[in-house]
């Protein structure tokens, strides 16, 4: 059994209802989740978990969720060596193709710049997830805990 600890942004509650689900299936197969919103949490949270799943949608021009933006912005220049790693990026086709899903690279690049180690494929969420619940969600979540 693993302990995750849930750090998600969510403006409009899209990402709010894909971690719900990724959190009801890693209880369902016995982990322990602990879930956070961007703006409770700071670098002193990155200490005792297994697993760290980052979690934020794309907004304007590429970028993360406001709240999750800061959280960002105060890891500068801090070490997450020895941590482990997944990220769920959402985003919408009806926003500029050069930005779609963005905040999945991002999120990506900000464990890799420092030092944190993905331990899976993150999951993309493109439009609406609600279609996706019990396909996509359910499925990535029970490959996830395989790796746990
Ligand atoms: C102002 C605004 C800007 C957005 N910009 C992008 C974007 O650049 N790329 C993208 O893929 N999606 C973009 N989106 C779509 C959101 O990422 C998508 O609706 C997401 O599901 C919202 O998640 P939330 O409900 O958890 O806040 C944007 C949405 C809004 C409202």
């Amino acid at each position: 059994m693993a302990k995750i600890l849930t750090i998600f942004g969510s403006t409009g509650g899209n990402t709010e209802l894909v971690v719900d689900k990724v959190t009801e299936i890693l209880e369902s197969k016995g982990h322990q989740v602990d879930i956070r919103r961007a703006e409770e949490s700071s670098y002193e949270d990155f200490q005792d978990h297994n697993l760290y799943l980052l979690a934020s949608p794309t907004y304007g021009h590429g970028v993360l969720q406001h709240e999750f933006q800061k959280l960002a912005d105060q890891l500068k220049n801090q070490d997450l060596s020895g941590r482990k790693f997944a990220v769920i990026g959402l985003g919408d086709q009806r926003y500029e193709k050069e930005y779609l899903l963005e905040s999945a690279k991002t999120l990506e690049k900000l464990v890799k710049d420092h030092k944190g180690e993905l331990v899976h494929v993150s999951l993309r969420i493109l439009n609406t997830p609600v279609q996706y619940l019990d396909t996509t969600i359910t499925a990535w979540a029970e490959q996830l805990s395989e790796k746990l």
